[in-house]
């Protein structure tokens, strides 16, 4: 693929490629299009559900950031992202447990990463031998990220709702980041033209539960970010033109708990873990 290691892109068009057009449903096949009596005419999504986010989750918002803020802030996180996370006994298990994830996914030879942060998974991935891309908002994450894998890769800071990659990859993974993303459909839909035939799209993603929107509506929490049931993101894939082939849950227990779990506590932790009846992160995985 023509692109340097290291680049900095705003928005790189595809030939052939128009924003403002609909993305065909390709298949058509899957239960929950059926289930939902989803009409097999209406083969491409409308503007306003490409915008949208809150027509689709009911669920009640708080600090949503606009994504020069986010910017702005995983900038100035990116020092501290990785003591912060995975600085802890409990913060390590989330991380290998997000790692065995992935890896148990990943087959492809060619991985595109939406979201790379400091680079966990570009560095998992590249010592795999696989050819990694990585795009990030964050300019400063995507140094940290290429400081740890030694420029094996290949990184290019641009919006995961404006991706510009025509039928390349394997895999499309995008973890822990989805529910940034204040255009998922156009994220999606950009993950699906990224894809070869047949390839896999790996979406992590905060949940709409019962627990949330009790602490929301409590006002415990800052949110900052969207949440979404699988059913909202199943349904997002459908649209784009991808065919759900698995869902479910990375973690049940909020990864804030872990973090701060004594270790002395965290076997205990990790038995809740299946008992948890709130699930926080959720997956969905596509395939065009
Ligand atoms: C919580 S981190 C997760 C990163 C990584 N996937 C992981 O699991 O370690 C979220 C990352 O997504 C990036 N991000 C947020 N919104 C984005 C967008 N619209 N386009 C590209 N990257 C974005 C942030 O800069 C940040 O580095």
């Amino acid at each position: 693929m023509a692109y340097n290691n290291i680049t900095a892109y705003g928005r790189q068009e595809p030939p052939n490629c128009s924003r403002e057009e609909s993305v065909p449903v390709r298949q058509r096949q899957s239960h929950l299009a059926e289930k939902r009596g989803q009409d097999a005419s209406s083969s491409c999504f409308t503007r306003s559900e490409q915008t949208n986010v809150f027509e689709l989750t009911a669920m009640r918002h708080k600090n949503l950031r606009r994504v020069v803020q986010i910017r702005r802030d995983y900038d100035q996180a990116s020092d501290n992202y990785d003591r912060v996370r995975f600085g802890t006994s409990g913060g390590q298990y989330v991380g290998r447990k997000e790692q065995e994830f992935v890896a148990s996914i990943v087959k492809g030879s060619r991985v595109l990463e939406v979201g790379t942060a400091t680079g966990r998974f570009a560095v998992a991935l590249a010592c795999q031998g696989l050819e990694y891309t990585g795009i990030d908002l964050s300019r400063m994450m995507l140094q940290i990220t290429r400081g740890r894998t030694n420029q094996s890769v290949s990184l290019l800071q641009m919006d995961g709702c404006q991706l510009g990659f025509r039928s390349y990859f394997n895999y499309v993974i995008c973890v822990r980041t989805f529910h940034f993303l204040p255009k998922p459909f156009e994220a999606l839909s950009g993950m699906f033209a990224a894809l070869q035939p047949s390839g896999k799209c790996v979406v992590t993603f905060e949940t709409d539960n019962f627990l949330r929107r009790l602490a929301l509506s409590l006002g415990i929490g800052r949110s900052e970010q969207y949440y979404y049931k699988i059913s909202d993101v199943e349904d997002m894939f459908l649209k784009s033109g991808f065919t759900v082939v698995q869902c479910g849950s990375v973690l049940r227990i909020p990864v804030t708990i872990y973090r701060r779990c004594p270790r002395l506590f965290l076997p205990l932790l990790k038995q809740l873990e299946r008992l948890w009846p709130w699930p926080v992160h959720n997956y969905v995985i596509g395939s065009k």
